[in-house]
């Protein structure tokens, strides 16, 4: 499958068109103009698409010293398991490493565990865990 990759965000439509893919919109209730928003405001974002359409993207919030957090990493279902997810997580890490930010977090998906194990993160010590308020 021939995927190109770019350190650049997606168009704002073709993000709400990813983020409604994942049914989280269901929850928020975002309008396209949240979204893009949301979208503007990210520290950086990659994406990835094939014959010309946007297939995948993810973005990072971050104060560019201590913490990036990366989120919507998200790939159209017709393209997943060829690898793009991957390459994208590798392309926000390795951002985030290049900026020589601390500490890279993410908060995972249920059923996602898998995936982001096998680029090398760890799961939060039951200690020490990611906490949230509930909306
Ligand atoms: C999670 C997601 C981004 C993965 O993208 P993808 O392109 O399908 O993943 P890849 O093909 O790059 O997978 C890389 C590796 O992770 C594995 N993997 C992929 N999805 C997995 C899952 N849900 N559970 C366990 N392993 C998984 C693949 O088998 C592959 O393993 P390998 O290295 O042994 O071959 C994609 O499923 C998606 O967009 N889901 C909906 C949105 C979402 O939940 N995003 C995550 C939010 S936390």
């Amino acid at each position: 499958m021939d995927i190109e990759y770019r350190d650049e965000p997606p168009s704002p439509e073709d993000f709400a068109r990813l983020f409604e893919s994942t049914g989280w919109n269901a929850d928020y209730g975002l309008t396209a103009d949240e979204l893009a928003a949301a979208l503007a405001a990210s520290s950086f974002a990659v994406s990835a698409s094939a014959g010309g359409r946007t297939v995948g993207c993810g973005r990072v919030v971050s104060d560019g010293v201590l913490h990036a957090l990366i989120v919507d990493v998200i790939v159209d279902p017709a393209f997943q398991r060829h690898g793009i997810g991957r390459a994208l997580m590798r392309r926000l890490v390795a951002e985030c490493r290049g900026r020589g930010i601390r500490d890279v977090q993410l908060f995972c998906a249920t059923g996602k565990r898998g995936f982001y194990e096998r680029l090398g993160f760890v799961a939060r010590a039951e200690e020490s865990p990611g906490m949230e308020l509930r909306r």
